[in-house]
């Protein structure tokens, strides 16, 4: 054994108001395999998280269900532990933000701050919902875009123009919560100094910590260092950490009726979480979490959060007399089949809906697993490939090594496996590659892990189809042969399961109970299993079945309508007059491209009949490949005064509904068959 690590590692904390989907599943499949590949390694490794239960979202969710919100969160976080529970993530601890110790520390950081002098305060002007009596955060204002006066735009940008603005540039804005009509109203908020952590974070987000065993662990990926650069370069703002009653959090020391926004106590729930551990199982939380500390400290992330993880949080320990964070390690975003998850093709999929399905939650750990690396790219998770992948290379090239030879052994040999093995050289091989397996582990290469096994596991196979051991059963006196090649097959068998089994910790179990062994550590591949006696062969895992598949999606569509739209207050009353200036025409979309630059926009060629014309459409979320578009009637306002941007000049606009939520973009309205391009609507 190498020196021994200690360890605290964490997932981002998932909110308490929606349920646990397979993006989520990708990050803690990712965090608790590297965190049982610590454990296995014999290093001391805590992994702790909890549910982020703070904010207006969750407030307004309870109020909806007519509960209060600490029922609410109660219940999901029993949903979201079960879940994750159901996937084998082996939390040591799973807590709340909403807890003791998150208060205390969360007041304890504050004040720190507050006497470093990092902290502000200044009366900020805001929007605030009369009916309801409330400030309103961004987006939970609505109105119409003050450039191109596009109807139904959140606070901040909008997604017809891609114009950026603030609240308060909204024309005709109104409340999403009550619908009524926002008024400007001042209050005293209080700041986080971030710019005056400019220095610091420069130093931290380009520097890196020297592990116990001598390694250096860089804080940052290249990829978020580049980014935080970008930030840092671009000027850091004081962080706003207070909001005003009501608010479900926890209210600020001194300051009655303001409390502390969201996200100033999320990350300090980590911390948390782990008090919570330590005190449970008496360890030692300074030892984690002391300023100086040698011990490592890891957050795993999603790549939206990282301002969060890598500017604040580090500053905010810093200067309140905590440690900072080892490695911050961000991943990317899931996709399914090429697409941002999506609840009408029934790919936004659900933790539970894929356990109710009765699929195995290994096979999508080996899965995401196979896909993920040590950057911060999107995975995609093709159904197909899944599929495909599971069934030829998890069941076919390494569950099949067992069942191949544990027949022979117990029907044969009683059980037994012999007591020593005469060419070792293929068991040499295997054991040979566990150093660059763990090197692949511990830089989080887990899809390198996964194709080296995988070409050990082809190697196995042709010692199989080379020695056929169907064919020496048969044959006389070649009973010592036979036991032979079978020891070494399920040695092989157990050397792979020992480099699967952060991947996929319950078929590792099921494994040694097979084999009648205690659990398998890493360094368990430098010994071979012999003269022993294993169980008989069951079943350790079956294929996925395509319809099981189908039965997914089908379980992840959204049956019924959907639910009936937010409030949208009704615009001013127009007369017959008004309506005929607009001059709505069908046009057939002849040309579709994306926009260089541009997350949002697609740049159409819409023939109109009597003209050719350029239109800009911010639709870009919900039409993955605009080339598919070509041919499509659409509606075009054609009267509209052409209105230069960016990217040169829109004439005209493409009318769009909508979609089911915030995410899924507009959609196109389709026009009936008869309709011709150029024809008038109305
Ligand atoms: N509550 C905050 C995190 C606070 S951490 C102190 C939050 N919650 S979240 O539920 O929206 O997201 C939790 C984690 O899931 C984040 O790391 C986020 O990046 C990740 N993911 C959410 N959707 C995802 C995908 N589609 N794909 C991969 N990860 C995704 O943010
Ligand atoms: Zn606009």
């Amino acid at each position: 054994m190498t020196t021994q690590r200690k360890i605290l590692v964490t997932s981002a904390l998932p909110y308490a108001n929606g349920a646990i989907h397979l993006g989520h599943m990708v990050e803690h499949i990712q965090t608790d395999i590297w965190v049982r590949f610590q454990k296995m390694r014999g290093h001391v490794c805590h992994y702790v998280c909890a549910d982020d239960t703070h904010g207006t979202p969750i407030m307004l969710a309870a109020q909806k269900q007519g509960i209060e919100p600490e029922a609410l969160i109660e219940r999901v976080k029993t949903e979201h532990l079960a879940d994750f529970t159901g996937f084998n993530i082996g939390y040591d601890n799973y807590y709340s933000t909403n807890s003791p110790e998150n208060k205390a520390f969360s007041e304890q950081i504050y004040l720190a701050l507050r006497a470093n002098g990092k902290i502000a305060s200044r009366t900020i002007e805001q929007l605030y919902d009369p009916e309801k009596q409330m400030f309103l955060p961004d987006r939970f204002v609505k109105g119409e875009c003050p450039k191109c006066g596009a109807k139904d735009q959140y606070g901040d940008n909008c997604e017809s123009c891609g114009a950026t603005y603030g609240p308060t540039d909204l024309k005709n804005p109104y409340s999403a919560v009550s619908g009524a009509r926002p008024v400007l109203k001042t209050s005293e908020h209080y700041f986080f100094r971030l710019g005056e952590c400019a220095d610091f974070l420069k130093q931290w987000t380009s520097g890196s910590s020297t592990l116990a065993d001598g390694t250096r662990q860089p804080h940052l990926q290249a990829e978020s260092l580049n980014k935080m650069n970008e930030w840092i370069e671009g000027g850091l703002q004081d962080w706003d950490i207070s909001r005003d009653a009501p608010y479900f959090g926890f209210e600020i020391p001194d300051a009655p009726g303001k409390y502390f926004y969201v996200w100033l106590d999320a990350p300090i729930g980590y911390m948390a979480s782990f008090k919570n551990l330590c005190d449970r199982i008496g360890a030692d939380f300074g030892e984690f979490l002391d300023a100086g500390s040698t011990t490592e400290m890891y957050h795993f992330i999603g790549k939206d959060i990282l301002y969060f993880h890598a500017l604040f949080w580090p500053a905010m320990l810093e200067n309140s007399g905590f440690r900072t964070p080892t490695g911050v390690f961000a991943h990317g975003f899931l996709t399914v089949d090429g697409q941002k998850m999506s609840k009408s093709r029934g790919t936004f999929i659900t933790a539970r809906s894929y356990l109710d399905c009765g699929l195995n939650p290994e096979w999508m750990r080996y899965y995401i697993a196979a896909k993920l690396n040590a950057r911060i790219e999107d995975i995609d998770l093709s159904l197909e490939d899944f599929v495909a992948r599971v069934n030829s290379d998890l069941v076919g090239k390494f569950i099949n090594i067992a069942s191949r030879a544990a027949g022979f052994i117990s029907k044969r040999f009683g059980g037994r496996l012999a007591a020593r093995i005469d060419d070792a050289s293929l068991l040499d091989s295997l054991a040979q590659a566990a150093p660059s397996l763990a090197q692949a582990f511990e830089a989080r290469e887990f899809s390198r892990v996964l194709r080296d096994v995988m070409g050990l596991a082809d190697a196995v196979n042709a010692f199989v189809d080379a020695n056929k051991p169907w064919e020496l059963a048969r044959e006389e006196g070649q009973d010592a042969r036979l036991q032979q090649v079978c020891t070494v097959l399920i040695n092989a068998f157990r050397l792979l399961t020992i480099y699967l089994k952060p991947v996929l910790p319950r078929l590792a179990a099921d494994v040694e109970a097979f084999l009648q062994i205690p659990a398998l550590s890493w360094d368990d591949a430098d010994s071979l299993l012999l003269d022993h006696e294993i169980r008989p062969y069951q079943h350790l895992m079956t294929r996925v079945e395509p319809k099981q598949i189908d039965a997914l999606i089908e379980a992840n569509k959204q049956s019924i309508a959907p639910a009936a739209p937010a409030f949208e207050a009704l615009a001013e009353t127009i007369t017959i007059d008004d309506f005929a200036k607009i001059d709505l025409r069908i046009g057939t979309v002849l040309d579709c491209q994306f926009i260089e630059g541009s997350d949002k926009l697609l740049n159409f060629t819409v023939d109109l009949g009597f003209e050719t014309r350029t239109i800009f459409s911010g639709i870009r979320k919900a039409y993955a490949e605009p080339r598919d578009l070509i041919g499509r009637k659409v509606v075009v306002v054609a009267n509209l005064a052409p209105r230069k941007m960016r990217f040169g000049v829109s004439s005209g606009m493409i009318v769009c509904a909508s979609g089911e939520d915030d995410n899924s973009g507009l959609f196109l309205l389709d026009a009936d068959e008869g309709a011709m391009a150029g024809m008038r609507i109305g």
